[in-house]
């Protein structure tokens, strides 16, 4: 697939489009067009163009740019991205007195993405995994919990996610979850830091019948 990486000039965006470039084609989109090529030159086979040449030069997008920005970032690109499946990997999160917590009083970045791109499809897939796991060439046995606007906007993340070795893509149901996928970045992040652990990422264990 043909994927946009916007903000992938940036710690969790450029390490993402780095996994996604062994099987994908792999656009680095930037508010500056030199800081793209740049990022891309970093990466087998990416290219590197503003964000609206990355959109409309690909078929899917990933909104990889903090939340303060995405509505910033998204809004002049509808008509580039209509259509098409944008995920949002963006985690409105503050700290509170050294804790993580979920920065917004209802919704989530997924549903604020949907209302500025009404005519795209959304999904919220990757909030989880802390980009240092995604750093160098190791596998990264991950669950990425996905919620999504319709079950097709569900399939199409999902393959995406499987082009990466060992993730897990888990239908986390409707867009309307994904405030919960996005919390859960708040609770790995503090888990991680109490508990004195480098890194956390999601990964859920079943029982074999
Ligand atoms: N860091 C992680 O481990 C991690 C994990 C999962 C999800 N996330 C989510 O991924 C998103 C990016 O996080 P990050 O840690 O990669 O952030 P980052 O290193 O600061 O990179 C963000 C990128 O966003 C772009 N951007 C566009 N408008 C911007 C603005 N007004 N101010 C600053 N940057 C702007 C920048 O690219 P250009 O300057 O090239 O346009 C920048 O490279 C966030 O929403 C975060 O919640 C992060």
């Amino acid at each position: 697939m043909k994927v946009a990486v916007l903000g992938g000039t940036g710690s969790m965006g450029f390490v993402l489009a780095g996994r996604l470039s062994a099987s994908n084609e792999v656009v680095i989109g930037s508010r500056d067009v030199a800081k793209a090529k740049e990022a891309a030159s970093r990466i087998p086979g990416a290219t590197g163009e503003d964000y609206r040449g990355a959109c409309l030069a690909s078929e899917a997008a990933i909104m990889a740019v903090p939340f303060s920005s995405m509505k910033d970032v998204a809004r002049p690109l509808s008509s580039a991205l209509a259509g098409k499946l944008v995920i949002s990997i963006v985690n409105p999160l503050r700290v509170e007195g050294g804790v993580f917590k979920f920065g917004l009083e209802g919704g989530s970045a997924a549903e604020t993405l949907a209302s500025v791109l009404p005519d795209s499809w959304i999904a919220t897939a990757f909030n989880n995994i802390p980009y240092g796991m995604f750093e160098g060439a190791a596998p990264v046995e991950a669950d990425v919990l996905v919620a999504a606007t319709s079950k097709d906007a569900y399939e199409t993340t999902a393959s995406l996610v499987k082009s990466i070795k060992n993730l897990r893509p888990l239908y986390a149901g409707p867009i309307s979850e994904a405030q919960v996928v996005e919390r859960i970045t708040a609770l790995v992040l503090n888990l991680a830091r109490m508990n004195g652990i480098g890194s956390l990422a999601t990964r859920f264990v079943s029982m074999s019948a």
